[in-house]
């Protein structure tokens, strides 16, 4: 059996391993030291945002930025229907309720028409919700000129959920930076990973420096153990954050080789009429997390049939997101879809899209073996 493929794997290649070892040499082996300050300061410069926190997840970002926007048992919050559960889990944490906004074809990312529907809906029932989380899916932005303007028509702040999007731009400007609040995830397959870590980005200091007091246990600052609010154990691990600080010194080049993936299915599937890139508006400069495709309804290959192939030669894909409308947990949680007669681009999207390997240590020869084994089948 040939070695495995996998979908986006952990690429070691820079000064991961010193930074990680001068937190073992200088013994600071804790949630908080020199190397979780530098990791915070490289992300400020890198991205544009004024303040940014370290933290143990995306998740926990997320969460943070949730709480601090007051979200409170029966509230809604509006999210991105096609995206991992960790966008809209914490916005449960706080006893919130999702709603959740369909895809736009041209970007895959929030439909603004389905958003302006929610909205408007939500003013005639009096019942506006706290805020929207805008996910940018796959490395892309989400079209903010049409998107932001409706917000603040509506006075909602935006929580951009930038987890997968870290070094994307939308017209020139780093994707994280447009909501309130940014979240990105350094989980083991993003971009840049701690192996797992996130970072939540503010322009808002004051903000920043509320949600880094909760995500350390919200200690009152005295000697003793003193507590008037409930907290989080969330902050990042010093010896991780060298391993952050060593990835994003590569994020030009990560963001290089995960183009040039992309561009070496989309020049290889190029005379296959069934099989569609994932699209990129002119607006747009991704980060090209990952490679997706989607199928023609009308191919004689089913998707199915391209995932099944795929698994035979040990080779990772996976369907596009299942939408979390769709989800068990959420089944009874409202959706607004991007067509007026009810129709879903997200159902779309999740029963014809596939995710494609597209890590940046994959090698040529890797890369081949996965076009093969689809080009065959066509
Ligand atoms: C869009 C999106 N939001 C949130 C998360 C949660 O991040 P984490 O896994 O770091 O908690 C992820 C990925 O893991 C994600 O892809």
């Amino acid at each position: 059996m040939d070695k495995r493929i996998y979908l986006s794997a952990p690429d070691i290649t820079g000064n991961e391993i010193k930074y990680a070892m001068d937190a073992f040499q200088s013994n600071w082996i804790a949630p908080l030291g020199p190397n979780v300050d530098a990791f915070e300061k490289m992300f400020i410069e890198r991205v544009g945002a004024k303040s940014a926190l370290a933290l143990s997840s995306g998740t926990a970002a997320i969460h943070l930025a949730v709480k601090y926007l007051g979200v409170n048992p029966g509230d809604e919050v509006f999210c991105s229907a096609l995206t991992f559960a960790g966008s809209c889990f914490p916005i449960c944490y706080e006893g919130g309720q999702p709603v959740f906004i369909d895809s736009e074809p041209d970007s895959w990312n929030m439909s603004p028409s389905a958003l302006e529907r929610a909205l408007d809906d939500s003013k005639k029932r009096n019942k506006l919700p706290k805020a929207v989380v805008v996910v940018n899916v796959y490395g892309q932005s989400a079209d903010m000129d049409a998107i932001l303007p409706l917000c603040e028509d509506y006075g909602v702040p935006v929580l951009e959920d930038a987890a997968e999007s870290l070094g994307a731009c939308y017209k020139g400007r780093n994707s994280g930076t447009f909501g309130y609040f940014g979240a990105f995830s350094f989980n083991g397959n993003k971009i840049v990973t701690t192996s797992g870590g996130g970072m939540l980005v503010s322009d808002d200091a004051e903000a920043i420096e509320k949600c880094r007091f909760w995500s350390t246990q919200s200690r009152e600052k005295v000697l003793h153990y003193e507590h008037v609010e409930i907290g989080y154990n969330y902050r990042l691990s010093n010896i991780l954050a060298g391993v952050g600080m060593g990835q994003l010194e590569q994020l030009d080049q990560k963001i290089e080789k995960r183009k040039s993936i992309f561009a070496k299915y989309k020049e290889a599937f190029s005379a296959i009429e069934e099989i569609e890139m994932f699209p990129i508006p002119s607006w747009s400069q991704p980060n090209y997390w990952l490679s997706v495709i989607l199928i023609n309804e009308k191919s004689r290959v089913s998707p199915q049939k391209v995932l099944d192939a795929l698994a035979q030669n040990n080779i990772e894909a996976r369907p596009v997101w299942k939408p979390m409308h769709l989800q068990p947990v959420f089944a009874k949680n409202a959706f607004f879809p991007h067509f007026q007669d009810g129709e879903s681009v997200s159902e779309h999207l999740y029963h014809w899209g596939i995710c494609l390997p597209s890590g940046t240590g994959l090698t040529d020869a890797e890369l081949d073996r996965v076009i093969e084994t689809i080009k065959k089948l066509f």
